[in-house]
């Protein structure tokens, strides 16, 4: 590296000296050369004699002129273009060539198969031209694109289309306008040939707005999804937010080649194309819920994110842990409440809690970046949601709907901080939030231990809770947060006690802020069975000394489903702790009856709704489990989830399958009903896979070749690969030369090879990089097979000999110069290195100091690797 990589603070944040009220760029479009001429009216606002200093990467200037004079005063420097001598207001013209084929890191203007599109988030507008690279900087973009015809037959770009015309030598050239000011990280492009799905939505004032989803051509029996997923996105804003579009087009492009999952540019969203393409055949019943979550996440940054931008980068949560919360809430509007509420349960505990442990832990309002890249993380997005969902608990519904409102008067038209919206919120409310505030300012995760005692004499039941944030990596000191922890008690038969005290109800959501508080409650009849922290009321870890008998009681009596399904994690985390210190001991593996009991009541509750009960079943996975324990055996949990899953198979053998025979569903329809079925029936498949071998081979096999659906196929493959039945390769096999030429099913079989618990995975992992479907500059194709196989076969990349680890060096000594931010993402478990024995740790840092050698590391890997090994 020549230079060395500089952080920016937050607390260093100054309203720039300039500012661009309106840009006009012209393209003329070619993949090898494109030509960007940008027109930008600039005014002053700092003081008289301050230079102009724009940024720009991978640039090749051509000229630069101010109000249509050549502009002597300037200087080039690494990232910048530093301009003098400037009047107060001004046009300044940039010429300058950039080269979209040579584009590897799909950051800017780039090409992806035969199309052109960019990604600007968060700062890839400097790959295009030179600018104010900032999200307080908002100015009006008009567009216009000059390109072959052939090639370019669509060229999009955001707002409104102004004009088209034809020019000599088969170009064509057309032009756009977008009304709204806007910073450039929301500025898109896209030129390309597409076969177009076209609709309308008419909003609740009655406006026609055109709606366009552009996909790769022969792919429009894969677009009436992602197409009714938007429309229903577009009703829900307006309902519960009372939200409406404002633009008359909105666009969404599926592309291949995509860092991210989706981006919300104004009027013109680009996806990757995971996130748009479904038919039954391709696409599984998960697949379908996750283009409705995005396709609505994209659409609701219209209104939280563009029209309200952010000040900072450092403000990143306040547009995305806001619209992580909306999408959630459209999930589960639209479908099952509890079960979004599991999955989102489930990834903070698996992975936003790793993350506070790991050398990149931050608040959910960083203070410190070096590479901004690095910073679209779990904490931002999904802890800034529970932040968010907190304020949510705290308020109600109806005075968060106030302070949501007063937010918009406030702000629309701007860019606004996290504070800005914590205001809008208290003062809609008169809530007091000012303690509340530290959760953008402290991270970790807080451990909240309870304590209860019940006196039958007086009827008084006292609840103790103490709070405690351990130190994070980058922040040692923790003070006490505002938690909002819901509480019920019921009694033996299962009826709620109610809270009270003195004669005064008490709300069921208490408000802990103290290190130390205690609750008492009065008139409480009967010695209660406690649930606690429901809904997962605040983003911590709960510690209380539960009974077996508590847990298998809140299983069947919990009010809520939520509930019942946290009950069984808390119970199959005590035997997977106690089996884990077993394996250690060498001693024998086992479940006792009564945890099996357990989930044979749910097999066999007829009452219960079929896609909950499939969530009771499902084990937590490997990486759910790491986080029980500070450090971390893969070796023993992945031989004690083998263990419980063959256990529990065994047990509940004739249940499954009579399950599995109860929840046929005869024909594929996208409808919540019949995913749940779905979703128990394939778990139960999952269970039996692990019993008679020659049973379950037959039964895997079946269902594979009867499947009419992509859902059903997957689940026999899967469960074939993970019980490694004699029929897994042949299946494999036959799935291979399917679809070998359609990349995103590909992934789903590149994931199975890469987490298989096959002795030789590695190997096979690494015959893969050969295979016919694969491709090191496909950022999909990259995260299946590498990624899936470094972050979801933690026993394989653990392996003690270091294989694993040596893999990866290998994967990302290429992937730092190709794609540095793809390359980041990958790094993470290698990182994590602390969580590890002794052995491992050596093993790994070797890794880390090996590639902190590379000449040319980048700025996103220098962060994560100086950080781990400091
Ligand atoms: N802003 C993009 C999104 O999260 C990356 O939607
Ligand atoms: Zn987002």
């Amino acid at each position: 590296m020549t230079q060395q990589p500089q952080a920016k603070y937050r607390h260093d944040y100054r309203a720039p000296d300039y500012t661009i009220t309106d840009i006009e760029l012209t393209f003329e479009l070619d993949a090898g050369q494109t030509r960007v001429t940008a027109v930008s009216q600039v005014q002053r606002q700092g003081e008289e004699g301050a230079v102009l200093r724009l940024d720009g990467e991978d640039l090749t200037l051509v000229s630069l002129d101010i109000d249509g004079q050549p502009w002597p005063d300037y200087q080039l420097e690494s990232g910048a273009l530093v301009v003098s001598n400037l009047p107060a207001r001004f046009t300044l013209t940039i010429v300058n060539d950039i080269h979209p084929a040579q584009n590897t890191a799909l950051e800017g203007l780039y090409q992806s198969g035969e199309a052109l599109c960019t990604q600007c988030e968060a700062e890839g507008f400097r790959h295009i031209t030179w600018y104010l690279d900032r999200p307080d900087v908002l100015a009006r973009f008009s567009t216009k694109i000059i390109a072959d015809k052939q090639s370019y037959p669509f060229m999009l770009s955001n707002g409104n289309r102004m004009g088209q015309g034809e020019l000599e030598g088969g170009r064509h050239w057309v032009q756009w306008q977008d009304p709204f000011p806007k910073p450039c990280y929301l500025f898109a492009l896209v030129a390309g040939d597409f076969d177009v799905l076209r609709d309308t939505f008419k909003t609740r004032s009655g406006r026609d707005v055109a709606l366009e989803l552009y996909v790769d051509r022969g792919n429009l029996d894969r677009a009436d999804w992602a197409m009714e997923s938007l429309k229903n996105s577009m009703k829900w804003d307006e309902q519960r937010f009372g939200l409406e579009y404002d633009l008359d087009i909105y666009m969404i492009v599926a592309v291949d080649f995509f860092n991210m999952g989706a981006m919300e540019n104004k009027g013109l969203n680009i996806f990757n194309s995971k996130y748009v393409l479904a038919r039954a055949e391709t696409a599984t019943d998960k697949d379908y819920l996750n283009i409705e979550r995005v396709i609505g996440h994209e659409y609701f940054h219209n209104w939280t994110g563009n029209r309200v931008t952010c000040r900072d980068w450092f403000q990143l949560s306040l547009k995305e842990g806001l619209t992580v919360f909306r999408d959630q809430e459209f999930s589960s509007d639209l479908g099952s409440r509890a079960v979004n509420r599991i999955s989102n349960v489930r990834t903070m505990r698996a992975m936003q809690f790793a993350e506070d442990a790991s050398p990149m832990s931050h608040p959910i309002r960083p203070d410190k970046v070096i590479e901004m890249n690095n910073f679209y993380t779990l904490t931002v997005y999904e802890k800034g949601a529970e932040v968010i969902r907190m304020m949510h608990t705290l308020l109600g519904e109806a005075a968060f709907q106030k302070g949501m409102q007063l937010y918009f008067e406030r702000h629309d038209g701007s860019a606004a901080t996290c504070d800005d919206f914590v205001q809008a919120m208290e003062d809609a409310s008169n809530v007091d939030l000012s303690h509340f505030r530290r959760w953008y300012c402290q991270s970790g995760t807080p451990v909240l231990s309870v304590q209860d005692d019940y006196d039958p004499a007086t009827e008084r039941y006292t609840l103790t809770i103490s709070q405690q944030t351990p130190p994070t990596a980058e922040q040692a000191e923790k003070l006490p947060l505002h938690i909002p922890f819901d509480i019920e008690l019921y009694d033996n038969e299962g009826k709620v006690i109610p809270l009270q005290y003195q004669g005064h109800p008490i709300h069921h959501v208490l408000n802990v802020t103290q290190e130390k508080q205690t609750f008492v409650f009065d008139n409480v009849w009967f010695q209660p069975v406690p649930s606690l922290l429901r809904e997962f009321s605040a983003p911590v870890k709960l510690e209380y000394k539960w009974s077996d008998q508590q847990l298998t009681f809140l299983m069947r009596h919990a009010r809520n489903d939520f509930s019942r399904w946290d009950a069984a994690q808390s119970l199959l985390s005590t035997y997977i702790k106690l089996n884990v210190a077993r394996q250690q001991a060498a001693q024998p593996l086992s479940l006792p009856l009564h945890v099996v009991d357990a989930f044979r009541a749910v097999l066999l509750d007829e009452s219960i709704d079929p896609a909950l009960a499939a969530e009771i079943l499902t084990l937590p996975s490997q990486n759910e489990i790491a986080e029980l324990f500070p450090v971390i055996d893969p070796g023993a949990i992945a031989a004690v989830h083998e263990a419980l899953t063959r256990a529990l198979a065994v047990e509940l053998a004739d249940e499954c399958l009579a399950v599995y025979h109860a929840m046929k569903v005869d024909t594929y329809r996208i409808d919540h009903s019949d995913i749940g079925k779905r979703a128990l029936r394939n778990t139960c498949l999952h269970f039996l896979a692990f019993g008679d071998p020659d049973f379950a081979d037959k039964l895997v096999s079946a269902q594979y070749h009867q499947a009419d659906n992509m859902t059903d196929a997957l689940a026999a493959l899967s469960a074939a690969v993970s019980a490694q039945l004699p029929c897994h390769a042949s299946l494999m096999a036959e799935y291979d030369e399917k679809w070998h030429q359609d990349g995103l099913v590909m992934d789903k079989w590149f994931i199975l090879q890469a987490t298989s618990p096959a002795d030789n995975v590695l190997e096979k992992v690494r015959g893969l990089l050969r295979h016919r479907s694969f491709s090191m500059s496909n950022p999909n194709r990259i995260r299946s097979l590498i990624g899936a196989f470094t972050s979801a076969n933690p026993a394989a990349f653990h392996a003690a000999d270091g294989s694993g680890y040596a893999f990866l060096t290998e994967m990302l000594t290429e992937l730092n110069s190709r794609n540095p931010q793809v390359a980041s993402r990958l790094i993470e478990p290698l990182i994590r290195l602390k969580r590890y024995d002794a052995s491992r740790q050596a093993l790994m840092r070797q890794a880390l100091e090996t590639l902190k050698g590379l000449d040319n590391l980048s700025g996103d890997l220098f962060e994560k690797i100086t950080k781990a090994l400091g």
